[in-house]
């Protein structure tokens, strides 16, 4: 019998991608230990948006959080979702910063780091992968999976055998938007496994109506860990249910290691957990909706909903079908990025002003233009170059990796942050997000400090990964 290991989402993914993040740790103590016995491969329990809402939202020590599920989670792996250079923020960091971040990970309790970047151009991954195998942990490197005539299988395993070379200890298949479907699943899980001996992990989110079956041909082709969430925040936008495939994959001769009775006793709590956030209206009914939009336009669901709002916030919903139209011809000017924080948002942004003034490329977001200048890396086509001249004139187009003309910052970011920061940790939450991270600290060390915590803001971090 294979077995096929599973890995659970509901602390991180699901937690993210139902309820904005904004689960306690007070939620999640309760049943850890459980958690810890259930048969799990690994539990996501950090990276992604959890950081930000720790600070922003919670008035949480992410770092605390971490070292309090790592003292009840003793046997299972805990892993985490690290954007390569961007880390967990919205620039690119220094090396210095992106190791630092890594050995302070590991050493609060990390065991894996899934890394990726939204170009896929791995020059952004380098630094997180080998700090990751330098601190001794696990590194799996991620393909951000979408589709595109330029995004061929051959292109994924291409990238796959790529990480490899790198040293990637595993490699995932992150299909953020929903979008892989089962035969193209099976085709490229055949051919990433007949090319590189590690294991394959598959990260497939329910939105489009086609995950429970996309894992299924993942795995008959070889896929080595799926990954699913407990069914109180299951489906919709999150992870298929972790129950359901679990019992439908050991029906069909598989061995999970799972254990039924302990997966009950988990959804038995998150269900009251799910319950509250629904009362409180914070988990909006929507999430649990299955939309296939995002396999008729190819768009991710997420990006849709805000183009909408965007839209509605002007008074010029009726433009949504013309902007639509204009998304993709936006996307292959921009060289086919995969439509992931931040491109979706650039993309989106500049459809919609290309529509609203009637003219393309009239208004151009300072995002849009820094990325044609390669400030966020290597699109993955080349953009031609009346597109580039139209967005950036003539100013030259820097190919080398963003990093390269970072100087060492940590030291820097430390001084700044001395009257509050305590360790190194602390100036990591300064790092990565100067205001919330300064916020933070402030009210902690400050008996004065008056900037209240953030309560409102559901759209802000409402991001596919
Ligand atoms: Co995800």
């Amino acid at each position: 019998m294979r077995k096929i290991q599973f890995m659970e989402t509901v602390l991180r993914d699901g937690n993210q991608s139902q309820i904005a993040t904004r689960m306690p740790i007070t939620d999640m103590l309760p049943v850890l230990s459980t958690l810890d016995q259930a048969g799990y491969r690994a539990l996501e329990v950090w990276g992604g948006a959890t950081f930000d809402a720790c600070l922003r939202f919670l008035n949480e020590d992410p770092w605390e959080r971490l070292r309090l599920i790592r003292a009840q989670v003793k046997d299972t792996k805990l892993q985490m979702l690290l954007r390569g250079q961007n880390l967990l923020g919205y620039r690119h960091y220094a090396d210095d910063v992106v190791e630092k971040f890594v050995v302070k990970s590991v050493e609060n309790g990390i065991d894996v780091i899934r890394i990726f970047d939204a170009l896929n151009d791995t020059r952004n991954i380098r630094t997180a992968l080998e700090a990751t195998k330098k601190a001794g942990a696990e590194a799996q490197a991620a393909i951000a999976y979408t589709t595109s005539d330029f995004h061929t299988l051959e292109y994924f395993v291409n990238l796959a055998d790529e990480m490899a070379q790198m040293g990637a200890d595993s490699i995932c298949i992150k299909d953020m938007a929903g979008v892989l479907l089962p035969e193209t699943a099976y085709k490229l899980v055949s051919q990433i496994k007949d090319k590189i001996d590690l294991p394959l992990e598959i990260h497939c989110h329910a939105t489009a109506g086609v995950s429970e079956m996309t894992y299924l041909k993942a795995v008959e082709a070889g896929a080595d860990i799926i990954d699913t969430c407990i069914s109180s925040f299951s489906s919709g936008t999150s992870q298929p249910a972790s129950e359901s495939m679990a019992i439908a994959l050991e029906n069909l001769g598989f061995e999970t290691g799972l254990k039924l009775e302990k997966l009950t006793v988990i959804a038995g709590h998150f269900d009251s957990v799910r319950d509250r956030f629904r009362d409180e209206k914070i988990l909006n009914p929507k999430v649990k909706d299955i939309d296939p939009k995002a396999l008729i336009y190819q768009v991710p669901g997420g990006m849709l909903s805000n183009l909408m709002s965007q839209l509605q916030e002007q008074g010029i919903s009726e433009k949504y079908e013309e902007v639509l139209k204009e998304v993709p011809k936006v996307r292959a000017d921009l060289g086919f990025p995969p439509l992931v924080t931040p491109l979706s948002q650039m993309v989106g942004t500049q459809a919609v002003m290309n529509v609203v003034t009637g003219e393309r490329y009239k208004l151009i977001p300072q995002e849009v233009k820094d990325y044609v200048a390669g400030g966020y890396g290597k699109p993955p086509v080349e953009i031609l170059p009346e597109i580039r001249q139209k967005i950036i004139g003539q100013i030259a187009v820097e190919t080398g990796r963003p990093a390269d003309k970072l100087k060492p910052e940590f030291d820097r970011l430390k001084a700044e942050i001395s009257p509050y920061a305590k360790s190194d940790e602390d100036v990591l939450d300064y790092a990565l997000f100067p205001k919330q991270g300064r916020d933070f600290l402030g009210r902690r060390e400050d008996p004065f400090y008056d900037i209240p915590i953030q309560t409102v803001d559901l759209k802000i971090d409402l991001k596919f990964l």
